[in-house]
């Protein structure tokens, strides 16, 4: 599903966000990316929806290597994936049920097979009740159901969240992490950056640890962050 070789990020300023990043993610797979503020973490996930482009080495998301995508196939490519941010960027004049059939109505969906959908979608993340609300009256995590749903309403093959409960208490981040845990039982593969120790400890998924712009652990049923073995 994914497949990152030799790959290196250099902003414009100099920065180097990634270095020799090599790394595998089979379809199905459900991954937690971990590591400190500016580790790279949002810069790999990046990387993997096209929002920027390696300075080297390659990026395979899907049989497809992100450089060779040009101008006009970004928007096909980015199609098959759902994205997911901290905060959200629902559009404040839509309502619950809009914002989920935009994504559809883009791709121009037949209206039967709209409705259908955004329902299932809504439905997933519980918020059916919702639909006519607009995001401003919606709590937080209600707001990051409605994000969810817009990025499954096209059963992407792969789901890319960057903290996804940065800004929810809790409790709220436990649901909206079991929903991304519900999503990857139906098929899609999960690559969540997050900061959240308790929730990462708790569900023991595959972890990668960043540092410096390089993978520096990568463990099948890991935790939030290795404490070496106690001598
Ligand atoms: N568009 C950009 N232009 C220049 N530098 C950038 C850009 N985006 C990120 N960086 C830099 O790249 C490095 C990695 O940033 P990145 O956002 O990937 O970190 P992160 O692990 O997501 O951090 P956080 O946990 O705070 O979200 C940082 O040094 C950051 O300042
Ligand atoms: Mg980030």
């Amino acid at each position: 599903m994914i497949q990152l070789k030799g790959v290196g990020k250099i902003f414009s300023n100099n920065v180097v966000a990634l270095s020799g990043v090599d790394l595998e993610i089979k379809r199905g797979d459900f991954v937690f990316l971990v590591g400190p503020s500016g580790a790279g973490k949002s810069t790999l996930l990046s990387l993997l929806y096209r929002g920027v482009k390696p300075t080297r080495g390659d990026v395979v998301v899907n049989g497809v290597d992100v450089k060779t995508l040009r101008h006009h196939e970004v928007c096909s490519f980015r199609r098959k994936l759902g994205v997911i941010f901290q905060d959200f960027k629902l559009l404040p004049d839509r309502n619950v049920y809009s914002n989920v059939s935009f994504a559809l109505e883009v791709i121009e969906a037949p209206p039967k097979d709209l409705s259908r959908r955004v329902g299932k979608a809504l439905d997933l993340v519980g918020l059916t009740t919702k639909a006519k609300a607009r995001p401003n009256q919606l709590s937080g995590g209600e707001q990051q159901r409605v994000a969810i749903a817009r990025a499954i309403v096209n059963d992407p093959i792969l789901v890319l969240a960057d903290e996804p409960t940065g800004n929810l208490d809790p409790e709220t981040s436990r649901d909206i992490m079991e929903l991304l845990s519900d999503i990857n039982e139906l098929g899609s593969t999960v690559v969540c950056a997050t900061h959240n120790k308790s929730i990462v400890d708790e569900m023991r998924r595959r972890v990668i640890e960043m540092e410096h712009g390089k993978i520096i652990r990568d463990e099948r049923r890991g935790v939030y962050s290795f404490e070496g073995p106690f001598y």
